[in-house]
């Protein structure tokens, strides 16, 4: 699948022996995977696009294991896949030819917690709703949430530098993670951290967010979590059109101000998927577009006022059409499973076509409809939603199966529109395999030339997540 689809060729790593496997099993007794049940799961992407072909996986429980399995590898010049959750969109997660899977599975264990400064320290494999359901017994939230969250691993959300739902009120995980320990070529760096200021030279951790594992291992976290709101609501509307989504938020930020904590959209289109192939039931009336608003703060009363006010001016302007809201923590949680389960709708629909795109808000779904347009009924579907109060559209499109012509008229052509807006052509899923030759349209050559050579001093021998995240070399 692949190799048929995206063509690349095997750098000459070593492949994996039975003296290596002993290796292995000696740092990791019981560790070492290589049953091919267990291997499929592992070298299949959650988009179900990209196949490697792995006969290995290691899953370590201590961060001295992982230093030791790199040293090894470094030494025998074997190619290494770090792989936490596997949830992520770009064909990162998985091997490409016959890398060894390194999985944080076992790394589950959370190191400390600080209950007066919320500072959470943990292993890399933790996964990210059993993070937050820790820290909220405790009286604080993860500052990142996401529809992945049964599965996405900590360490997984800091190599893709995730953002998902909360990042209007907590912003990148570039501020809230504070510390991290990362190990590259079996060097342990210990940047491991729990100050909120530290000037002490470069910011060496910031490298390691968003390098989606090609710069080093992460095998520890440190990370800030906020207290818990003590009030939170879900208003969900229907707006008439997209000038109407804009003018809403806008309104929203006016009038809510620093209750506001999340503003998202999704199209009709999106509402069709979720409520025919995940039978969820919508809440109001049918609109061309629905935003999802959340306002998180201390006092329930004064929060409530003020949305009510919101909302009254909303609907009395004509901004939104209809609207329920949500208090209660099963409705809310109903109301964002609308919004949090659109692309498991759309995996259900066909191939999928992913963009995720950072585009000027304005102009955010002019892309959209020009494509509807451009693909008439060569799509299924093609539908638009995402983080609107960041700036970040889900641009996605299915088709019955994999289609070379309808992908021809896709790309360059969103890639270009993205460029020609200034955009980011991978918002916050990151470039793995899938992406990693479009990055020339959202950086100079100045920029690749230096990351090229960062890569090139961490990883010499090129051994973690090769094919990832860089375009190949001419
Ligand atoms: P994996 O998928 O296993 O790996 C992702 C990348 O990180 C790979 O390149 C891998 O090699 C590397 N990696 C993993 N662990 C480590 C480690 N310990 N050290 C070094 N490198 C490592 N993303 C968003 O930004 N916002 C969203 O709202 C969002 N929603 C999602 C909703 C769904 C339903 C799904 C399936 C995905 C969503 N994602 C979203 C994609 C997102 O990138 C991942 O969900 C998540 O951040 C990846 O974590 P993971 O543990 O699954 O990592
Ligand atoms: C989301 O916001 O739902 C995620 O980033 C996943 C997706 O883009 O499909
Ligand atoms: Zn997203």
């Amino acid at each position: 699948l692949t190799q048929q689809r995206y063509p690349v060729t095997r750098l000459p790593f070593s492949v994996v022996s039975s003296e290596d496997l002993a290796a292995f099993e000696r740092i990791l007794p019981g560790g070492v995977v290589t049953d091919p049940e267990v291997l499929e799961a592992s070298n299949v992407d959650w988009l179900r696009t990209v196949r490697g072909c792995s006969k290995v996986l290691l899953r370590p429980r201590t961060s001295q294991e992982v230093a030791r399995i790199l040293r090894y590898c470094h030494e025998k010049n074997l190619a290494v896949n770090p792989q936490g959750g596997n949830t992520g969109m770009v064909g990162g997660s998985v091997p490409v030819f016959d890398e060894i899977i390194l999985s944080t599975t076992l790394m589950n264990r959370v190191i400390s917690f600080n209950s007066v400064s919320g500072t959470l320290v943990c292993q890399a494999g933790c996964v990210l709703e059993e993070l937050s359901r820790y820290v909220e017994e405790r009286g604080f939230v993860m500052p990142l949430d996401l529809g992945a969250k049964g599965s996405c691993h900590i360490g997984g959300n800091v190599a893709t530098n995730a953002g998902g739902l909360r990042f209007l009120r907590y912003g990148s995980l570039h501020g809230t993670v504070l510390g991290l320990e990362v190990l590259a070529d079996g060097t342990v760096l210990d940047c491991l951290t729990s100050l909120r200021k530290d000037n002490t030279g470069y910011d060496l951790k910031q490298l390691f967010i968003g390098s989606e594992g090609t710069l080093g291992v992460i095998t520890a976290v440190s990370i800030q979590c906020p207290p818990k709101p003590r009030a939170v609501n879900v208003a969900f509307l229907g707006c008439p059109g997209f000038a109407e989504v804009l003018q809403t938020f806008s309104s929203g930020k006016e009038l809510l101000g620093e209750i506001l904590s999340a503003y998202e959209f999704m199209d009709a289109e999106c509402m069709w998927l979720v409520t025919h192939h995940l039978r969820l039931a919508s809440p109001v009336q049918e609109s061309p577009f629905y935003v999802l608003v959340e306002t998180s703060g201390s006092r329930a009363g004064h929060d409530s006022e003020k949305l009510s006010d919101f909302l009254e001016q909303a609907l009395s302007s004509g901004l939104v059409t209809d609207g329920t809201v949500a208090t209660d923590q099963t409705r809310l949680k109903a109301l964002w499973a609308l919004r949090e389960r659109i692309s498991e709708a759309l995996s259900r629909d066909g191939y999928v076509y992913k963009y995720d795109l950072s585009l000027p808000t304005e102009r955010l779904y002019d892309l959209v409809s020009d494509l509807r347009a451009r693909l008439g009924s060569q799509a299924k579907h093609v539908v638009g939603y995402g983080h609107l109060g960041d700036g970040n559209l889900h641009l996605n499109v299915t088709s019955e199966a994999f289609s070379p012509s309808l992908l021809a008229d896709l790309e360059p052509y969103v890639y270009e529109w993205t460029a020609r807006q200034r955009g980011s052509v991978s918002a916050e899923h990151g470039l793995g395999f899938k992406k990693r030759g479009v990055l020339s349209y959202s950086k100079p050559p100045e920029a690749l030339r230096l990351m090229q050579q960062l890569k090139a001093l961490l990883d010499p021998k090129g051994i973690l997540n090769p094919y990832k995240t860089l375009p190949a070399q001419a």
